[in-house]
């Protein structure tokens, strides 16, 4: 069996990197996953939120690291995945590349994206979870996973985010590719593609974001972070030993 929860065979807590993780989704990763009795790191470039997660994570009885990375640097990343390998015993149990950006994203016509935006969003988006499983790999092993952001976006695609939606869309051929090449080190690669979701984020994009759309899904209701963590602790977990290189569509029903 790979991908497991609960403690490792010896015991000592298993350990997760979530990306991004200074608020958002990442922050509902975070405690989603040390509610499960794992360590976290939590990494971002805002070192203000990440402590702040981390301080959540303790008060859930976990013990928890904060590291300040930038994702779209080798260097950086690399120190992450020292740091946090140490803090794990030697080891990294579960990665979740979370941290994007999005809400900041200029939206225009594909006439008017500014050639250096398109490169940022592609620099954290695309080359981020890059970056950060390379700077993982030696730390990962059998039974570890990793969780790559995609977004239910790719399948509709929204007009004037093409940077944005090309970005999430190549997270998905990462996915494929890191779970050829991981899997044979009996590591599983999967990806989660969430709906509109609310977190602070998506409200500063748009204000209706409890409503905005509703009708259009199965559920008819919006997502909220625990529903998108769910997905997120079920890829990680044994339930889903055998599930690799797939993207899990978390929408409430709205892409079919
Ligand atoms: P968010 O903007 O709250 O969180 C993103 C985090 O990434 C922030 O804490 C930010 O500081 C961090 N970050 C940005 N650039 C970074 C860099 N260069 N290095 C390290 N950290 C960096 O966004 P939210 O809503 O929590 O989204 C989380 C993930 O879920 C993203 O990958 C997003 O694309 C994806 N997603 C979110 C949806 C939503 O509706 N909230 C829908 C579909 C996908």
């Amino acid at each position: 069996p790979t991908a497991a929860t609960g403690p490792r065979a010896d015991g000592s807590a298993r350990t997760v990197i979530v990306t991004g993780g200074a608020g958002g989704l990442g922050r509902a990763f975070a405690l989603g996953f040390a509610g499960r009795g794992h360590d976290v790191v939590v990494a971002d470039v805002n070192a203000e939120g990440a402590a702040e997660t981390a301080r959540l994570v303790e008060a859930e009885g976990r013990r928890a690291l904060a590291v300040t990375v930038d994702v779209t640097s080798p260097e950086s990343t690399e120190a992450m995945a020292q740091e946090a390998a140490a803090f794990g015993g030697g080891r990294i149990d579960v990665l979740v590349n979370n941290a994007a950006i999005y809400a900041t994203v200029t939206r225009s016509p594909l006439e008017e994206i500014d050639p250096a935006e398109w490169d940022l969003v592609m620099g954290v988006n695309l080359k981020g979870p890059w970056l950060c499983a390379r700077a993982c790999s030696p730390y990962l092993g059998e039974g570890s996973s990793v969780i790559n952001l995609s977004s239910a976006t790719v399948y509709s695609g929204s007009e004037n985010w093409l940077h944005y939606v090309a970005s999430k869309s190549g997270v998905i051929g990462l996915t494929r590719v890191m779970a050829k090449e991981l899997g044979r080190r009996g590591i599983t690669v999967n990806a989660v593609a969430p709906g509109f979701t609310l977190t602070e984020a998506s409200y500063g994009l748009m204000p209706d974001a409890a409503t905005y759309g509703v009708d259009r899904g199965a559920l008819k209701r919006a997502s909220e972070p625990q529903d998108i963590v769910g997905a997120a602790l079920f890829l990680a977990g044994q339930d889903s030993s055998y599930v690799t290189g797939q993207t899990l569509v978390v929408d409430g029903g709205r892409q079919f």
